[in-house]
C-alpha cells in the first residue's frame, strides 16, 4: 500500500493517448534529452502506485510493465517511503568506505539470508544491474586467477562496456558502440520453444553443446565465470528447459568455473519465489540482484559464497555511491513489504490468472491469418507471449508492435521484449489488484483482434 493518499484503483482515459500535455513534455524532451535515450510510450506520469501510473493530463493508466520489474512492492510503498523518508532527513551520503552505515550491512545481512543456499555469504551493494554484473566478474577473476567469461546465446547483462559485450542482441544494444571487452564467449541456450529437434531434446543437447564448444574452443581450464538469467529477461523471458541449469552448474562446480546468477529481472518473488534459482534447487555461487530490491530506488548487489566474495583485495571493489544509505533504507522497507504482503504468493496467483487468460488467446487465435500465440510461458508475475506468424514459427514483431501500440491507446503499459522483438511481456507490480490484471488481459484481448 501507497504512504501518500492511495490512488484509485482504476483505469481512466480523459484524453488521447499520450494526452496535450505529454505531447507537450515529449517536445521538450526531443529538445533537450540525447536521442539514445528511447521512451516506450511518452506518457509523462504525476503519481503513481498500487497497479496504475497516473499521467500529467489526468489519465490512469494499469501498469503491466513496473518499470521494466522494479517496482515489485508497487510505487512509493508504505515502508519503501517511511524508511527512506527517515533515512534522507538523518543524512543522504558519507560513502560506506569512507565512514560507514548500518542500513548496508542490514541489506547485506537480509540479502545473504534470503538468496540460495544456507553456506556462509558476504554481499558488496553497487548502483545498477549491470554494476553488479560487472563486479561479479571482477571478483570471479580474483578468485579463479581465470579470464574467460561465458555467457549464453539471447543473453542480457546491461550496457557497460563488458555489460554490452556479454549481452547478445546487437541492435539496439551494441550497434555502433565496439569495440567490446575480450574474453567473453557466447554458448547455446535451451530454448524450448526454437529448439530444432524438439523441446524434449532440448536442455541435454544444449548443456552438451554448450559444455562442447567450453572445453573445445576456451578450455574449461580458462574460464573464470559462466553467467546466465535462469529466466532470460530481455531476450524474451526465455526459460531454459528444466534440466539445462542444473547440468551447467555440475560443469561449472566439476570445472573450479564461478557460477553466477544474474537474477537482476527476476528476483525479489517476481517469479512466484524469492529468487528464480529456487525453482529447480540451483545455488549459485555468486548471484547478481538490482531492480526490485529497493522498490525503485536506485540499488543493486552481489551475494556469494563467503570464500569467492573475499577473494578480492580491500579496495578493490565499491564506488561513491554503492549502498547509497537511502537506496538502503528503500531496500529494508521493500523486502520487509514482500514479507508481510506475502508477495510470493501475489506473484503466484498473478500467473495463474495470466496464463489462463493469454492461454485461451492462444486457442482463440490459433488458425487466424495474420498473427498467432506461438508459446505462452513464464512464472509468477514474468509472464510473456512470443508472436509467430500463421504457419510455422517465423517470428511476428510487426504485429508485435502493433498489438502493444493498440494496448497503450486504451491505457495499459506493456513492454516488448526478444531477440527477434517478437515477444510481449507483462511484469505487473506484485500488489496489482485482480480486477485490473483482468481488465488489462481484456485489452490485450482487444489488441489481438486489432491486428
Ligand atoms: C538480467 C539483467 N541483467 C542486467 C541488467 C542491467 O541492469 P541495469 O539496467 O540496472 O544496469 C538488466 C536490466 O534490464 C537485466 O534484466
Amino acid at each position: 500500500m501507497s504512504a501518500a493518499t492511495p490512488l484509485p484503483q482504476e483505469r481512466r482515459l480523459v484524453t488521447a493517448i499520450p494526452g496535450p500535455k505529454s505531447q507537450e513534455l515529449q517536445a521538450r524532451k526531443l529538445g533537450a534529452v540525447a536521442a539514445g535515450v528511447g521512451t516506450t510510450l511518452p506518457v509523462y506520469v504525476s503519481r503513481a502506485n498500487g497497479g496504475v501510473l497516473e499521467d500529467v493530463d489526468g489519465n490512469s493508466l494499469i501498469d503491466f510493465g513496473s518499470g521494466i520489474a522494479v517496482t515489485n512492492v508497487g510505487n512509493s510503498a508504505e515502508a519503501v517511503v517511511a524508511k527512506a523518508s527517515e533515512q534522507l532527513a538523518a543524512f543522504t551520503h558519507t560513502c560506506f568506505m569512507v565512514t560507514p552505515y548500518e542500513g548496508y550491512v542490514a541489506v547485506a545481512e537480509q540479502l545473504n539470508e534470503l538468496t540460495p543456499g544456507d553456506h556462509d555469504k558476504r554481499t558488496a551493494l553497487f548502483n545498477s544491474g549491470a554494476e553488479a554484473v560487472e563486479n561479479a566478474v571482477k571478483i570471479a577473476r580474483a578468485y579463479t586467477k581465470r579470464t574467460a567469461v561465458v555467457v549464453f546465446d539471447h543473453g542480457y547483462h546491461g550496457r557497460t562496456n563488458l555489460t554490452m559485450g556479454m549481452t547478445a542482441k546487437n541492435m539496439p544494444y551494441k550497434q555502433g558502440f565496439g569495440p567490446f571487452a575480450p574474453e567473453v564467449h557466447r554458448v547455446p541456450v535451451a530454448y524450448p520453444y526454437r529448439w530444432l529437434t524438439g523441446a524434449e531434446n532440448c536442455a541435454a543437447e544444449a548443456a552438451a553443446q554448450a559444455i562442447d564448444l567450453i572445453n573445445k574452443q576456451i578450455g574449461a581450464e580458462n574460464v573464470a565465470a559462466i553467467v546466465i538469467e535462469p529466466i532470460q529477461g530481455e531476450g524474451g523471458f526465455i526459460e531454459p528447459a528444466k534440466g539445462f541449469l542444473p547440468a551447467i552448474v555440475e560443469y561449472a562446480k566439476a570445472n573450479g568455473i564461478v557460477f553466477v546468477a544474474d537474477e537482476i529481472q527476476t528476483g525479489f518473488c517476481r517469479t512466484g519465489q524469492w529468487f528464480a534459482c529456487d525453482d529447480e534447487g540451483i545455488v549459485p555461487d555468486l548471484i547478481t540482484t538490482a531492480k526490485g530490491i529497493a522498490g525503485g530506488l536506485p540499488l543493486a548487489a552481489v551475494t556469494g559464497r563467503a570464500e569467492i566474495m573475499d577473494a578480492a583485495h580491500a579496495g578493490g571493489l565499491g564506488g561513491t555511491y554503492g549502498g547509497n544509505p537511502v537506496a538502503c533504507a528503500a531496500a529494508l522497507g521493500s523486502i520487509e513489504t514482500m514479507k508481510e504482503l506475502d508477495l510470493n504468493g501475489k506473484a503466484q496467483r498473478i500467473g495463474e490468472v495470466m496464463l489462463g487468460r493469454l492461454r485461451a488467446i492462444q486457442e482463440k487465435y490459433a488458425d487466424s491469418d495474420r498473427v498467432r500465440v506461438g508459446e505462452v510461458r513464464g512464472r509468477g508475475a514474468m509472464i510473456a507471449v512470443e508472436l509467430v506468424k500463421p504457419g510455422g514459427k517465423e517470428p511476428h514483431p510487426e504485429a508485435t508492435a502493433a498489438i502493444a501500440k493498440a494496448c497503450h491507446a486504451e491505457g495499459l503499459v506493456v513492454l516488448t521484449a526478444g531477440t527477434y522483438g517478437n515477444v510481449l511481456r507483462f511484469l505487473p507490480p506484485l500488489v496489482m489488484p485482480e480486477h485490473l490484471l483482468n481488465e488489462g488481459l481484456d485489452i490485450i484481448e482487444g489488441a489481438f483482434a486489432t491486428v
